[in-house]
């Protein structure tokens, strides 16, 4: 029967709280499922918010997850109810699983705002789960805790450990060379991917769980606990009793997604070596909540940070080492314990403070996450660089670089697509060498669209063939987190929004001074200005505009990557009042 405490103000009684025509109704049908009356007594309402997907391969044992996530809402005495979501896996999806993420977000939001849940599990683990899933249910500000999938066993060749889409770009380039043949390079595939979970890399998926976790809104351990380590099964339980609690605590997501929350999360990013695409992630994330992130906040916060998780791609060892090492915590204990950690006392789903979480958390493997005084990289963090050719910011990671590039001054090979890119890098004619520039334009958010992870552009075979290794690359588009190089991202405006780089022309030098956080076209105001006018409305336009749907949509609101690639409409919280009912 339905419970009539007055001071009970759980969103779910607005459902099923009354005795009336309305509660009947919403019980009723909810009854077919052989739910007992008992079970409407008031008790917390948790959703599950799952992205299982067969064609989400890395979160394609979510099944089992959310089944122990259950067990932990009943016993805590709460109601479980677990509903699916857009899964937006990166493997499969095309042109772009970031295409999809503000869909993703805006299906989460409103499939919890309309339903009757008080609190939502968040199961994510594909790199555009984890930043759609709280930016949506950071949009209605409910209480939330993310269970990310997990990551892969280590990649196993040749006796060897490799790691996910990083052992990819490496064998290409050695197919390109010729250093291998492509019975070798296709037999990689079975074991680069071995076992449930997500790219065991420090890529996007393992950087937005660490990201996660940082932010407050996992139980500590949650970002490295292998995808098939029973201790992953042990968390989605623990995660599923603390919803209940925080159901029943009024812990909301704006409590602990605070401006002290996100600066932590960056600071931890560059420990851990982490993907740029973190950058995109965070903004649009803390753009929902309502706490204003700038690009500086990385260069401010993040630098000067040393970079001490030893994983790749820009280190050596994978995700499984990095768990049997202490994981995020470990990491978190050895910055706090240094002054490193902006702020110790910011508040985590366990009603805890993120430094009493880890202040005692031991570190077991020096050698993958590495004293302060003996980092990987002495000043990490990912590098935001301006000038002519990006006013708005462009980014780079300078521990994925070779540090001789950092500063170069080289002439630009141009490519005004990834097709013309496709076309051209193979020619063996074309005038490049090792001191060059490859700019890419028309790949950014409106460009692409979606802004793919095309901009650590495959050098060309016959420098490749030379024994060269890494070139300075430019574009408006991301980088998988998996792969490496002195690539510059993140190009903003971009060249389909009418930004400077749809002005370069083959032959125009180039500066990139990382240390400076400049990135300079070597050409006059004016000679700049008069190329820009001249451009024609095609040379700028975006792919999509041809044609309708969703990406018509997506073209026509999503902002410039420093400002996160959320819709313009989307920015901000819309709260988690109840809506009105339909009966
Ligand atoms: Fe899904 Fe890497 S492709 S996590």
């Amino acid at each position: 029967m339905p419970d009539q405490n007055p001071k009970k103000k759980l969103r779910s009684t607005e459902w099923f709280g009354s005795a009336d025509k309305n509660g009947f109704m919403y019980r009723s049908w909810m009854k077919n499922q052989g739910i007992p009356d008992h079970e409407f007594d008031g008790r917390p309402i948790i959703g599950i918010c799952n992205t299982w997907s067969e064609l989400t391969p890395c979160n394609a044992h979510f099944r089992k997850i959310a089944e122990h996530v259950k067990r932990g809402i009943s016993e805590a005495g709460g109601f479980p109810v677990e509903f699916p979501v857009f899964s937006n896996g990166e493997s499969n999806l095309r042109p772009t699983a970031m295409l999809t993420r503000n869909l993703a977000s805006m299906d989460v939001e409103e499939a919890i705002r309309g339903n009757p849940v008080d609190a939502v599990v968040l199961l994510t683990g594909c790199d555009k789960t984890t930043p759609a899933l709280l930016m949506g249910a950071a949009s209605c500000d409910i209480p939330a805790i993310v269970v990310t999938g997990g990551p892969m066993l280590n990649g196993k060749l040749d006796g060897k450990d490799i790691g996910s889409g990083t052992a990819v770009w490496q064998l290409h380039e050695s197919l390109k060379a010729g250093e291998i043949n492509l019975h070798q390079f296709l037999s990689a595939e079975g074991g680069m991917s071995r076992s449930a979970g997500t790219c065991n890399t420090m890529g996007t998926a393992s950087t937005m769980a660490c990201m996660a976790e940082a932010l407050g809104t996992s139980l500590p351990h949650n970002a490295a606990i292998p995808a098939v380590d029973a201790r992953r099964y042990v968390l989605a339980q623990m995660s599923g009793m603390r919803a209940v609690e925080m159901a029943k605590e009024g812990l909301t997501l704006s409590k602990i997604l605070t401006r002290e929350a996100f600066e932590n999360a960056i600071r931890v990013n560059a420990a851990i070596g982490g993907s740029t695409n973190a950058v995109i992630h965070l903004k649009a994330i803390a753009g929902r909540i309502g706490v204003d992130l700038e690009l500086e906040d990385w260069t401010r916060i993040g630098g000067n940070t040393p970079t001490i998780v030893d994983l790749l791609p820009s280190g050596r060892f994978l995700m499984e080492e990095f768990y049997y090492a202490g994981g995020l915590p470990a990491v978190l204990r050895r910055l706090g314990e240094s002054g490193l950690l902006p702020h110790p006392g910011a508040l985590t789903v366990n009603g805890r403070s993120i430094w009493d979480n880890v202040r005692e958390a031991p570190s077991l493997n020096d050698e993958v996450i590495r004293p302060l005084d003996k980092p990987l990289i002495a000043d990490g963090g990912i590098r935001i660089l301006r000038g002519n050719l990006s006013p708005r910011g462009a980014v780079l990671k300078p521990s994925a670089a070779s540090p001789e590039l950092l500063k170069h001054r080289g002439r630009a090979v141009v490519f005004e697509n990834l097709e013309h890119y496709k076309e051209r890098i193979v020619d063996e004619s074309l005038e490049v060498d090792a001191s060059s520039v490859l700019v890419m334009k028309n790949c950014g958010p409106k460009g692409y669209p979606g802004m793919a992870e095309v901009g650590n552009m495959g050098l060309p075979p016959k420098l490749l063939r030379q024994g060269i290794k890494d070139m300075v690359r430019i574009s408006d588009a991301r980088m998988s987190g998996t792969a490496y190089g002195t690539v510059v991202l993140h190009v903003a405006p971009e060249a389909a929004d009418g930004g400077p780089l749809a002005a370069v022309r083959d032959g125009d030098w180039i500066e990139l001074d990382c240390d400076a956080g400049r990135l300079h076209l070597d050409i006059s105001d004016e000679e700049l200005a008069s190329r820009l006018a001249s451009l024609t409305s095609t040379d700028a336009q975006p792919m999509s505009t041809r044609g309708g749907g969703y990406q018509k949509l997506y073209v026509n609101h999503v902002l410039q990557a420093d400002e996160g690639c959320d819709f313009d409409f989307l920015v901000g919280c819309r709260g988690s009042a109840v809506p009105r009912h339909s009966h």
